[in-house]
């Protein structure tokens, strides 16, 4: 498989499209067991986990709402973790069960700072939900319920992640050269 240039930097492809579309099945295969009977409601944040909100989601078989939000920015190739606020949440959260859908956690610093604005609002239960997971870069601890994969601590982009804008848009997920 060639590389990929996205802005100045090359990629190599990391994840297939069909490794990826297999493990979101398995995801979604324990979210529909650990759901069973329950209507749990998804919050996917915007815009990188658009692809695996998606894909996940055609994957239930369970009664499942879904509404997405915005956080603050990530700019580059280093991430800003600063959560300035969320747009979109127009659910009232009391008493429902929670999943919150993520692209990537990396620092865990955008997590860590927004899901106390969500207990407050005293949801019945509340899991997370990430394709990826930076372990090694983690520095706030969160307790991820649903993780696609454990990647090392190097840049991806595609399925949903950019990079400076560009990438989204690639079905595999590629790693910086
Ligand atoms: P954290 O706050 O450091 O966990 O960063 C989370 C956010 O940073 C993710 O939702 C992504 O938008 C972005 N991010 C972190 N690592 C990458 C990456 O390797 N590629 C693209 N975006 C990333």
């Amino acid at each position: 498989m060639p590389l990929i240039n996205v802005h100045d930097k090359s990629f190599d492809i990391y994840i297939s499209e069909e490794i990826l579309q297999q493990r979101i099945k398995e995801l979604a295969a324990e979210i529909n067991k650990d759901y069973s009977g329950k209507r749990p409601l998804f919050i996917a944040i915007l815009n990188g986990s658009f692809m695996f909100a998606s894909d996940l989601f055609k994957n239930l078989s369970i009664e499942a709402e879904l509404c997405f939000i915005k956080l603050a920015s990530y700019k580059g190739m280093k991430s800003s973790g600063n959560v300035v606020t969320s747009i979109g949440l127009e659910d009232d959260l009391f008493g429902k069960e929670v999943i919150i859908v993520e692209d990537i956690v990396d620092t865990g610093k955008t997590l860590h700072n927004f899901l106390p604005k969500l207990i407050h609002q005293q949801p019945k239960s509340m899991k997370i939900a990430t394709l990826l997971h930076k372990s090694e870069a983690t520095e706030f601890s969160l307790k991820l319920d649903y993780v696609g994969f454990d990647i090392p601590n190097k840049f991806v982009v595609g399925y949903g992640l950019d990079y400076d804008g560009l990438g989204r848009n690639l079905k595999e997920i590629y790693q910086v050269v």
